[in-house]
């Protein structure tokens, strides 16, 4: 909500004058603070993200186009519709049910994520915090503080929480709308003064990070070569969001680093610079291999898109998305998986349907999930490899028909093997062979998905 005095804050604020505040509070911080900084996210290593915002209203149809994929958090750009028709159109419509941020909290919890990431603004620039810059925020719309709703539900179920939050904003009157940064047509940059938006945003954001307790991580989101880094003032952003949030963890996305959310492992190595935030984010992407060195978190969606289509149904099965966490987390990274609410906050069946069935797989397995680090082996044949001080876990998708599974062993001394999911810890029968182990198995998998063997070791 907006105050009247507001309007001179952002100009008594010159860019000048806040980033000389901001820098006197960048300090260096030792390879042991990082380490102790990422603990809790590498230790976590399943989040869920949640993109709801205005767009969950149209969900996918605008004036009767409709969009069967991909994500309709964009339907603003996809439609060309001009910043005050969207808010005309879809404010008086935003009507979240009560109670809806505790249904998130509980679907995190119950699936065994550790984490959870929302969307506080999106590219279409409304707020889901109680902001002073603006009147296009929930409280004006809704009359309620939907931010401070969703981060108390998330830590009430004990839980981190991290907020996304977009630099492109095609609400601001004098947000960029050129640079290679998607727009709507007919935008342009006349009469545009980018720094009047730019104060905008470190002013929301300060609020984010002030206003709500401790806050776990920022995701920004998203950049283009033409339109980085500085173009945000990022320096000035990340040590104000420091200053106020020491132990906060944010991603490398105010920097356009291309490789890291499209594909490709090697460009990302080359790219990837601590400086430029704690982890990388490959979007809808596993690599093919661990990045040495390097934190990283691939987020994913359930269907085609993030924001809430109601088209589109094509759903990836529990098997997918088990398996993904288990090769995500072989290779040491985070996986950050996707729902999108509908526009009253409630979560579409499907996503609770295979929230529900990882949940039910984390509940026996997630020992081999949490605390691991990337697999010591290449990727077995079978399935993938996980590890911790003492243990290997051996995560089998396909379960041998001939009873005998061989598994690597490298110089370890195995000293038991046995089912994760048999409380009693009968040991299986181990043999030594030329190139590792070879354990034999019960018949029957415990799990059609994943089953996991623990192979302790000296
Ligand atoms: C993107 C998209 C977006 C989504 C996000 C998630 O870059 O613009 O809609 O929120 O990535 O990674």
């Amino acid at each position: 909500m907006k105050k009247l005095i507001m309007a001179t804050t952002v100009v008594l604020f010159s860019a000048g004058g806040l980033r000389a505040a901001e820098q006197r509070h960048v300090k260096v911080e030792s390879s042991q603070e990082r380490d102790a900084r990422m603990a809790w996210w590498r230790e976590a290593r399943f989040g869920m993200f949640v993109h709801w915002g205005l767009y969950s209203i149209p969900a996918g149809e605008w004036n009767g186009n409709k969009w069967e994929k991909g994500g309709l958090e964009w339907i603003q750009k996809r439609a060309n519709i001009p910043a005050d028709v969207y808010e005309k159109a879809l404010v008086p419509q935003f009507k979240p049910k009560d109670g809806f941020a505790e249904e998130w909290a509980k679907t995190a919890k119950m699936a065994g994520c550790k984490y959870l990431v929302f969307t506080s603004k999106h590219h279409e620039g409304f707020a889901l915090h109680d902001s002073k810059q603006t009147t296009f925020d929930a409280m004006d719309a809704c009359g309620r503080d939907l931010f401070k709703e969703i981060v108390d539900a998330t830590k009430a179920e004990g839980l981190k929480v991290g907020a996304y939050h977009s630099v492109i904003d095609w609400h601001h009157p004098q947000a960029y709308a050129g640079f290679g940064l998607p727009t709507v047509k007919g935008v342009t940059n006349e009469g545009r003064d980018n720094s009047v938006y730019v104060d905008y945003l470190h002013k929301q954001v300060e609020e984010i990070v002030t206003g709500y307790g401790p806050i776990d991580v920022i995701w920004w989101d998203f950049s283009k070569p033409n339109c980085q880094g500085e173009s945000w003032r990022a320096k000035e952003l990340m040590a104000l969001v420091r200053k106020h949030q020491p132990n906060i963890l944010m991603n490398d996305r105010l920097y356009a680093a291309k490789a890291s959310f499209i594909g490709g492992n090697s460009g990302l190595l080359k790219e990837w610079s601590s400086e430029r935030g704690d982890f990388t984010t490959p979007e809808q992407h596993i690599p093919d291999t661990g990045m040495d060195g390097v934190d990283w978190e691939t987020c994913m969606t359930m269907n085609t898109g993030w924001g809430f289509n109601q088209f589109d149904h094509n759903w990836k099965s529990s098997k997918v998305l088990i398996q993904n966490l288990v090769d995500v987390v072989s290779k040491g990274g985070n996986y950050l998986l996707n729902i999108g609410p509908k526009a009253d906050g409630t979560i579409p069946p499907e996503s609770i349907e295979r929230m529900k069935a990882i949940g039910a797989w984390m509940d026996v397995n997630g020992d081999a999930i949490y605390g691991t680090v990337a697999s010591p082996f290449e990727k077995p044949a079978w399935g993938r490899y996980t590890a911790k001080p003492h243990r290997l876990y051996a995560h089998v998708f396909d379960w041998p028909a001939a009873g005998t599974l061989a598994v690597a062993s490298g110089n370890l001394n195995v000293t038991k093997a046995y089912l994760l999911a048999d409380g009693k810890k009968a040991g299986l029968r181990v043999e030594k062979t030329a190139d590792g182990l070879a354990l034999a198995l019960p018949a029957k998998a415990p799990d059609a998905i994943a089953s996991v063997i623990v192979l302790e070791h000296d």
